[in-house]
């Protein structure tokens, strides 16, 4: 890892899955994840790389699923919001057990709880070296927390969104179901959206396109891959034009 010492970056968004948080649990949060998750991000903290997080809400609550099994769509989503606040509040806590300063903004107003979002203060937050955590997904139902991550990344003008997986990157079909399975090392945004191929949905997809944001999918289970795509190194999957 010696050899890595300078990100490629200024500023970055890490997108994180609520199911990073699962461990072998079914549900709910593992306290040694968010222990890895905050070591893995701490790592990076001598790279000085402006760092913002989404996390999804997945392993509390699946809002899609909950839609199609008796709970109203619109308040399955904004269940799932509220577990993605959850989320956030438990890395926020490993981060700055570390000594790691962190400020969660949300997109629902919940002043007792977490800064409203707001992008200005953000990027001071930013500047001043704090990690920002923005909960609460879009803050409207029918978007997911990938399209959060897309939006967000444009508002703090990030170079990157950083896709964390528990698979190497982006495959032609499900890795998990086929051995035979081919990684892309590099795919456009209109191949991602044409095949169909699920790094995230097409909402998130397309407003990187629009805006030119590349999407860089790797495997965060492995330790110390984020440093590595962080300074440059070439795995996991790039989206881009
Ligand atoms: P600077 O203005 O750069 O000093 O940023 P700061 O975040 O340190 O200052 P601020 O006075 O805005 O916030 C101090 C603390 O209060 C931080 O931990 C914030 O996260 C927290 N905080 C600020 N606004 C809110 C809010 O609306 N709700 C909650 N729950 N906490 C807030």
């Amino acid at each position: 890892m010696a050899a890595y010492k300078k990100s490629i970056y200024k500023r970055i968004l890490l997108k994180l899955s609520g199911e990073a948080l699962l461990g072998k649990q079914p549900l709910g949060i593992d306290p040694d994840m968010v222990s890895y998750v905050a070591e893995e991000i701490n790592s990076v903290s001598d790279l000085k790389v402006q760092i913002c997080l989404v996390i999804g809400g997945g392993n509390i609550f699946r809002g899609l699923d909950a839609g199609s099994k008796g709970i109203e769509r619109t308040s399955a989503d904004y269940m799932g919001m509220l577990a993605t606040v959850i989320n956030s509040l438990a890395l926020q806590s490993a981060l700055e057990l570390r000594g790691i300063p962190t400020r969660v903004q949300s997109s629902i107003a919940m002043h007792e709880i977490a800064e409203p979002f707001i992008q200005r203060k953000a990027m001071r937050h930013l500047d001043k070296g704090r990690i920002v955590i923005f909960a609460g997904g879009t803050g409207n139902p029918y978007f997911s927390t990938d399209t959060a991550a897309a939006l967000r990344a444009m508002e703090i003008k990030a170079n990157v969104i950083m896709k964390a997986t528990k698979v190497d990157g982006v495959y032609d079909c499900d890795p998990m179901k086929n051995k035979n399975a081919v990684m892309f090392k590099k795919i456009s945004y209109i191949d991602v959206l044409t095949k169909n191929l699920k790094v995230m949905d097409a909402t998130a997809i397309s407003l990187c396109r629009d805006n030119s944001l590349p999407i860089i999918v790797f495997n965060m289970q492995k330790r110390g891959n984020i440093r590595r795509v962080i300074c440059g190194e070439k795995i996991g999957t790039y989206v881009g034009e």
